[in-house]
């Protein structure tokens, strides 16, 4: 793979900030764009802007036939059985919500349990605290070990005849780990019991197999897979989502509307309700073609060169903590210079014209684990470089001495 070619695709990163090439390690926040997404969206609104799925001419036939063929290219992406069990959503935390809502509302009752893990991402923890409050069930936690593995030896004694649902991120936004959802969901689905999974930081480093994996729902976000933001993917076992009821009310989302009694649409348009965005939509086409023309395997085989490198480098400057450091990771490497503060190690490094993220990048249960307020988290994608690594590295070794 040559990442020459790679990066030329990316506009965004030919400029300088503070005077400084810029280096772009917030990757696990968003990815940047190749021009292919953007121009997609530019075409969508210059040439085919108009509503789907309801108008009598022609640009509304067309938009609407490229957001059916999107549908098709993520079933396909991600091997679902069906393309209507892909919905269209905002993103990763709109597609948990509505599962949290719309299974909640159908499947947890008082005295029932949900399982999640304790490194989950708040919008896989909130959601389901909301359910359970409405519904008067009760959260419980997987727990992980120092290194951020998960405890799956721990799960079995987790699960019992109240459990309703377990849910799990497939790769932790602060620590990288990847979790083992296939095992998950094996030990789940011996008790019955279906599995979520928070696949938002895992679908842009590895190829994902939901039919492969067993899960029930796999949830995902297009800016974090060098798609545009503002559409995400919730993918769901068929016949959960047609026990399910619907999420939000609106247009589309219908079959006969009186006063009296609604009947809802087939899937999956039941949970798509209101105008979706259709121009993501459709850039969200051009971002799987891009994966796919670089190949996933030469993806991951580079993020994991360029991880391997840069802890290895980070691990010799004096003071450094790593937080995260599971034998099966992905490129994001969550640190602390001794106990510096996460904000003022992001700070400097800006102004050496690196963009990494500071903070507990919504996990503070795992913040609270470690006993800190945040970490700094450095996170690549594939135009990343062994020369940007190798600036990380640099900028650190000045920075350290300073902050000890
Ligand atoms: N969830 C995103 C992150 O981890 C924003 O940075």
């Amino acid at each position: 793979m040559n990442t020459d070619n790679i990066r030329s695709l990316f506009p965004i990163l030919n400029q300088q900030v503070y005077g400084k090439p810029l280096v772009y390690f917030d990757n696990a926040a968003t990815t940047q764009k190749p021009q292919a997404v953007i121009d997609e969206l530019c075409r969508y609104y210059t040439t085919l802007n108009s509503n789907i799925h309801r108008g009598a001419h022609y640009l509304a036939a067309q938009a609407t036939e490229k957001y059916e063929e999107t549908r098709i290219a993520v079933q396909s992406f991600v091997n679902a059985r069906h393309s209507h069990e892909i919905i269209f959503t905002r993103g990763t935390t709109e597609s948990i919500n509505l599962v949290a809502a719309s299974f909640g509302q159908a499947f947890l009752h008082e005295g029932d349990e949900v399982v999640i893990s304790a490194m989950e991402h708040h919008s896989n923890i909130v959601p389901w605290q909301l359910a359970c409050q409405r519904h008067g069930a009760t959260l419980r936690t997987i727990p992980f070990n120092d290194q951020g593995v998960l405890d799956i030896e721990a799960l079995p004694g987790l699960l019992n005849e109240h459990t309703r649902i377990v849910a799990v991120n497939h790769v932790s936004n602060t620590l990288g780990t990847i979790n083992p959802i296939a095992d998950i969901v094996t030990i789940a689905h011996s008790r019955n019991i279906p599995v979520l999974v928070d696949g938002a930081q895992a679908i842009s480093h590895m190829k994902v197999d939901v039919q492969a994996l067993g899960c029930d729902f796999y949830c995902f976000s297009g800016h974090k897979m060098y798609g545009p933001m503002g559409v995400g993917v919730m993918y769901g076992r068929e016949e959960l989502l047609e026990k399910m009821p619907p999420y939000q009310g609106g247009g589309e989302m219908i079959k006969e509307v009186t006063f009296e009694q609604t009947t809802y649409n087939e899937l999956p348009f039941k949970f798509e309700a209101g105008t979706p965005s259709v121009g993501d939509v459709l850039a969200l086409k051009a971002a799987i073609d891009f994966m796919l023309q670089t190949g996933i395997d030469n993806i991951a085989a580079h993020e994991k060169e360029l991880t391997d490198y840069a802890t290895s480098r980070l691990l010799t400057i004096d003071g450094i903590r790593l937080f995260g450091t599971a034998p099966d990771k992905t490129s994001v490497i969550s640190f602390l210079i001794g106990n510096a503060h996460p904000y003022d190690t992001g700070t400097l490094l800006d102004k050496l014209g690196i963009a990494v993220r500071t903070g507990h990048h919504c996990t503070q249960p795992i913040m609270d684990k470690y006993g800190i307020p945040g970490t700094v988290r450095a996170s690549f994608a594939v135009y990343n470089t062994i020369e940007e690594v190798d600036a990380l590295y640099a900028a650190l070794k000045r920075i350290a001495p300073i902050l000890l």
